[in-house]
This record gives C-alpha cells, sequence and structure tokens, in this order.
C-alpha cells in the first residue's frame, strides 16, 4: 500500500507542477497567478476539490506524440464561496498555452454538466491561446460542446466568466453566452480576430490592448460587465457578486441582513432633487440612500457595466436583505435618455434577474428615445422594442418609482404599470405625460403663439399652463397608472412594504416553446 500511495503523491505532484517552474515563473511576470493560485483566491479557503487532474490528451499528430500536457492544460473541481457550493474550471496557460483540445474540453463540459445537474453556479477563469492548433477538428468540437451547454445552462444557473488572459477566436462565444463577464486590467484580451489578421485584412494597424482590452470591452462594445485592476481585486467581484445570486433558478437569493430599518426614512432623497427639472443629479446617489448599507454607510450598490452606455445604471443592491435588480436612468448622463445601447444594456439585465427569482425595481427619469439618424439607421426601434419585451415578459416582482420625467414611449417602456408593474410609484416632482412641456406647447398652442402679439411671452405662457395641467404625477394617479404619490424620504418604507406583500407572486405564461425576443 506504501509504495502505491508513494506513485499516486509522485504522479499527482508531476501533474500539480502544470507546465513547470519557468512557465509558472513568466506567468508570475506578468502579474498573472497560476490556475491553481487564482482558483484557490477565489473560493473559500481549502474548500477547492479538484477532479480530473489525472486526465491526458491523445493526441498524436504534429509531434503530440511526445508532448506531455499536465492536467490537459486545465483544472476544474468544486468548492465553497462563503459556504456555498460552486462549479469551475481555470485554464492553465503554463500548459500548451491552455489551449484547448479534446480533453481539455471534456473537462470543462464535465464541470459545467456538474453545476446543471447540482444546481450551482458555474465559474470559467479563460487564459488561452485557443483552440489547440494540432488538434484541429476535435478542438472545434470541444469548444461546440461548451457553447452547447452554455445555452442549456442560460436560466438554469448563474454563469460568470473570468478573463484573465488571451482570450481569442471562436473562444470568445462562451464567456458571451454566459450571464457575465470579468475582465482583468491589462491582462485580459478578447476578440474574434487579433491585431495581424486585421492587418493583412483591412490594413488597420491596431494593438491588442487597443483592439479588445479590458477598458474596450468595460467601455465601447459593453462585453464586459465588470473589470477590475488585478487578479485579486477581479476574484474579490465575482465573491461579491455571488453574495447577491441565488444558486439556480428555483431558489431565491440568499439574505443577508446589515441591520438597516425597513422604516428608514431618508430626508437626504428630498434635497437631492434639483429645483430645475433640467438640472442633472446622480442616480447612484438615490439607489445608495434608499438600499440597504451597514450601519453609518451608504448603501451596498454593486453597478454592472458601469463603463457602458451610462445613461442607464444597472445592478445589484439589497432591501431588508433581500436582493434586487435596480434599472434606473441616470439624469447625470445624456440626460438619462434610452438609446440603443442603454436599452440592450437593460434588457440583459432585466432577463438575468427575471431568470433567477430577483425582483426589479426601476428608477424613472428620462425624457424619452434619443432623436437622431444614427440612431434610427442603427435600429432603435429593434433595440428599443427589447426594452418592452424584457419588462413585459418579467414575472418577478416589479416595483417602479417615477422621481421626475417619465414622457411618451419612454413613460411606457421603464417598467410602467402598462407593462406589468406590481407597484408604480411617483415623487411630487413627477412629470408624466406624452411628451415634454416645450415640444407639446409649441405643437398644440401653435396657432395662438404665432398669432400672439408677443409670440415669445405666449409660448412661455403656454409652456407654463401644459406644464400645470400636465407635467405632474396626478393626472396618471387618478387613472390608478400610479399607485400614490410619496415623500421621496419615504421611498425606502414604501418599497419594503411593496416588495414583502409581493413575496409570493407567482405569475403564470401562457404555455409555448418561448417567445421570439427581438435581437
Ligand atoms: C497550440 C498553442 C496555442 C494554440 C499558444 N500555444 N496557443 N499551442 N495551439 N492555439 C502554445 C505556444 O506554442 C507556446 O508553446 C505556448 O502555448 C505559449 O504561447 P506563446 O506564444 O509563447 O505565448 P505568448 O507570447 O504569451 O502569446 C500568447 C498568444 C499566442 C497571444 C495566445 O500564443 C497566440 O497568438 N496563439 C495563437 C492564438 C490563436 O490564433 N488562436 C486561435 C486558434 S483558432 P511553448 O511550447 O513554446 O511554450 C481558434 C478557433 C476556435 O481558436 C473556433 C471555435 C469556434
Amino acid at each position: 500500500m506504501d509504495e502505491k500511495l508513494k506513485k499516486l503523491e509522485a504522479h499527482r505532484a508531476r501533474m500539480l507542477a502544470g507546465g513547470g517552474p519557468k512557465r509558472v515563473a513568466a506567468q508570475h511576470e506578468r502579474g498573472k497567478g497560476t490556475a491553481r493560485e487564482r482558483i484557490d483566491a477565489l473560493l473559500d479557503p481549502h474548500s477547492f476539490q479538484e477532479t480530473d487532474v489525472f486526465v491526458e490528451h491523445r493526441s498524436v499528430e504534429l509531434g503530440m506524440d511526445e508532448v506531455e500536457a499536465p492536467g490537459e492544460g486545465v483544472v476544474t473541481g468544486f468548492g465553497t464561496v462563503e459556504g456555498r457550493t460552486v462549479c469551475v474550471f481555470a485554464q492553465d496557460f503554463t500548459v500548451i498555452g491552455g489551449s484547448l483540445g479534446e480533453m481539455h474540453a471534456a473537462k470543462i463540459t464535465k464541470a459545467m454538466d456538474n453545476a446543471i445537474r447540482m444546481g450551482v453556479p458555474l465559474i470559467g477563469i479563460n487564459d488561452s491561446g485557443g483552440a489547440r492548433i494540432q488538434e484541429g477538428i476535435d478542438a472545434l468540437r470541444g469548444y461546440g460542446d461548451i457553447f452547447f451547454r452554455n445555452v442549456k445552462a442560460s436560466g438554469v444557473i448563474p454563469q460568470i466568466s473570468v478573463i484573465m488572459g488571451p482570450c481569442a477566436g471562436g473562444a470568445v462565444y462562451s464567456p458571451a453566452l454566459t450571464d457575465f463577464t470579468f475582465m482583468t486590467d491589462k491582462i485580459a484580451n478578447m476578440f474574434i480576430t487579433g491585431p495581424q489578421v486585421i492587418k493583412a485584412v483591412t490594413g488597420e494597424d491596431v494593438t491588442g490592448e487597443a483592439l479588445g482590452g479590458a477598458t474596450v470591452h468595460s467601455a465601447t462594445s459593453g462585453v464586459s460587465s465588470f473589470m477590475y485592476p488585478d487578479e485579486a481585486s477581479t476574484l474579490a467581484g465575482i465573491r461579491r457578486l455571488l453574495s447577491f445570486l441565488p444558486q439556480n433558478n428555483i431558489e431565491d437569493a440568499p439574505l443577508r441582513d446589515v441591520g438597516d430599518s425597513p422604516s428608514r426614512s431618508d430626508q437626504g432623497l428630498v434635497t437631492l432633487m434639483p429645483d430645475k427639472p433640467n438640472k442633472p443629479y446622480d442616480v447612484r446617489d438615490v439607489i445608495t440612500k434608499i438600499f440597504d448599507g451597514a450601519p453609518g454607510e451608504a448603501g451596498d450598490f454593486m453597478e454592472v457595466q458601469s463603463m457602458y452606455a451610462m445613461n442607464i445604471v444597472v445592478g445589484f443592491a439589497r432591501l431588508e436583505g433581500r436582493s434586487v435588480g435596480i434599472i434606473a436612468n441616470q439624469p447625470k448622463v445624456m440626460a438619462g435618455v434610452l438609446d440603443i445601447n442603454a436599452s440592450d444594456k437593460a434588457a440583459h439585465f432585466i432577463r438575468f434577474c427575471d431568470s433567477f427569482n430577483i425582483p426589479i425595481v426601476t428608477l424613472t427619469d428620462t425624457s424619452g428615445y434619443l432623436p437622431g439618424v444614427g440612431q434610427e439607421h442603427g435600429g432603435v426601434i429593434r433595440h428599443g422594442a427589447k426594452l418592452l419585451y424584457a419588462y413585459s415578459e418579467a414575472t418577478v416582482p416589479k416595483l417602479t418609482v417615477i422621481t421626475r420625467k417619465a414622457y411618451g414611449g419612454a413613460y411606457i417602456a421603464m417598467c410602467s404599470r402598462h407593462l406589468g408593474a406590481d407597484m408604480v410609484y411617483a415623487w411630487p416632482t413627477a412629470e408624466i405625460a406624452v411628451m415634454g412641456p416645450e415640444g407639446a406647447a409649441n405643437i398644440i398652442f401653435k396657432k395662438e403663439i404665432e398669432e400672439a402679439a408677443d409670440p415669445a411671452a405666449a409660448r412661455a405662457a403656454k409652456i407654463e399652463e401644459y406644464k400645470e395641467a400636465f407635467a405632474n404625477p396626478y393626472k396618471a394617479a387618478r387613472r390608478g397608472y400610479v399607485d400614490d404619490v410619496i415623500d421621496p424620504a419615504e421611498t425606502r418604507p414604501r418599497l419594503a412594504a411593496a416588495l414583502r406583500m409581493l413575496a409570493g407572486k407567482r405569475e403564470a405564461q401562457s404555455p409555448r416553446k418561448h417567445g421570439n425576443m427581438p435581437v
């Protein structure tokens, strides 16, 4: 027995050494951890249980029969985050550049199957040169198997991708199919075709960082959900995100009581709203005042895609310890208008929340959809429709607070009663109407204004008249489209009570295979 145990340990040690000390040192020099170091930093101490450490490739072509690939270039297994089980895989760049061959993919798909079967989140750390060139079609099949499972798992378990190195070619589509993508600044790269191919095909000169670095994907393309400056903060970010999420689509997110009373009112919400309707404010200040915060601290708000389509803010917070997803127009950026990117961003987030039983709170302050040829030709009709679709489809509790402007289509789109909001509150500053006073007065009082002795004064008077009559919450409240007009200071207690009332909400959908959301 002793002999056999020694053999086992020697064999395991060879596998755990990965690509060897030289390649591990090279990884460290780049500010990168090894696959196992990353997993250890992500999971609770000593909780990681590695599986398939002895898996080997069976490729013989192009000299592969001579190549040893410890662990097949990917570390897989399971462990816990704050005591809750997760399945993980981390590609090992020290072994054939973390490239994906048949057995490498088989290890990943086994981890995915386990996560789906067990109903636990899947976290995949990507650091790879892509399809293992020597394995050809077997490598491609491996990617296909992964994509297929990403789709099967979508809406069943949370899937989180982490990019901590290259992620090139078709490999990018697995992260794209998952719920959230984390990128580490200056270390992560994602692109379908790299700088060399681009140079050859289009003649454009671009570096890997400028083409597909973390900043580009966080601020410009919207591919990345979160960006962090280094690996440690990236992995801590994943742990934080998981604290807001349930394990799967059947469970609820964990409760976390930080001792913030649900009946706490906040006068700061009254003073925060500017006197002039066109003056901006930061909606994140509204969010952190309403939602749970530890004693003496602002509310704990984890913003998603904070650098992309900043005219809308989405993210997770808690109310009475319960996770909620927040969608809020941001008056500080482009006056909070809705455009193509904001619609895409919000729709994706709403669908995530709905898949995983996370109630949705919407804060409305927008003058409408962004006008412009670029928007129209870019398909704002198609993209804007996603927002209507996502809100209407969502069956989780939906609460809306109209803080200021809610005009036209944007009033409807921002989770109005008509799209199935369960409770709609408005602040007294709310302006709910078919269009803004300036535009409306110019159209309906056109003749009177033109014929007036002093057209400018007449226009100002008519704008005021329209404002008085329509730019307020009471017309909508009279119809019952707004359930109550509330003191802003009371927003937290009112939302908390509504959420409690809706805790048992069950809404059945008509039987169908699936809807056909505009894409
Ligand atoms: C086999 C690979 C590999 C790959 C890297 N390696 N990528 N082996 N297949 N795809 C090996 C290298 O030969 C090297 O082996 C080791 O990994 C480290 O690579 P280096 O090039 O030395 O590292 P670095 O300079 O950091 O460059 C990293 C890199 C570069 C930028 C990722 O390796 C690279 O460009 N690789 C190819 C990327 C690519 O085009 N992939 C697309 C494949 S097609 P040694 O033994 O020297 O240490 C594809 C299609 C998928 O992915 C479609 C799915 C739908």
